[in-house]
């Protein structure tokens, strides 16, 4: 199988950490790719017409995205899932975290879009200030949940942790920590993870 991967993608670093946790580097063969929504990558384009990493092939050829359902498909293949619970509270609130980690990033690269690429004269305040409010929001409910993390760490986890290490990577002028020291507390402990030291997001 190829997975399409870049170290500053957290969307992409979520299947990169499933894929240490699991052992799976043999068979999963992660080849770094660069995506721009200015400038389109025409190898993943012919795999995903959404032009998105990460993009997972397998070895059929055929295709499989988004970060979610990468996930669950690398977790399914022991047959034994680790990450995704099968049924019950325990699944919908995995879920619940991997969405709320999700949108969080979608609206991090958004803003870093914007920033980095839109022309300055193009920039609209009010939009980014949208996106980093949305971004704000997430973190509040991430610390009041924080107290419940506890050593688990499910697929809600890891999104967690790849979506605050993208704004440590990009937005560490933001300060997250402050005002949040459960999930500071919390993302320190999880950070030491052999599978989140080996996928640290550079760029
Ligand atoms: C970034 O450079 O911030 C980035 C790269 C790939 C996907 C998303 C974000």
């Amino acid at each position: 199988m190829k997975l399409y991967v870049n170290p500053a993608s957290p969307f992409g670093r979520k299947a990169s950490v499933v894929i240490a946790e699991l052992g799976l580097d043999a068979r999963v063969k992660q080849e770094l790719a660069t995506v721009s929504p200015v400038s389109r990558n025409n190898e993943i384009a012919r795999d995903n017409p959404l032009v998105k990493i990460p993009t997972l092939v397998l070895d059929d050829g055929s295709t499989l995205f988004d970060s979610p359902v990468i996930c669950e498909y690398l977790d399914s293949l022991s047959g034994t899932p680790r990450f995704f619970p099968a049924e019950g509270p325990a699944r919908w609130t995995a879920l619940r975290r991997q969405a709320l980690a999700d949108g969080l990033m979608d609206a991090a690269v958004l803003l870093r879009y914007e920033q980095a690429l839109r022309p300055e004269p193009l920039r609209w305040v009010d939009w980014m200030a949208g996106q980093q409010a949305k971004i704000m929001a997430a973190l509040d409910a991430m610390e009041v949940e924080a107290p419940s993390f506890g050593d688990g760490f499910d697929i809600g986890h890891i999104a967690i942790a790849c979506a605050i290490g993208y704004l440590d990577l990009r937005f560490g002028h933001f300060g997250w920590r402050d005002g949040r020291p459960r999930l500071a507390a919390w993302f320190a402990e999880v950070s030491k993870r052999p599978s989140l030291v080996s996928t640290f997001p550079k760029g």
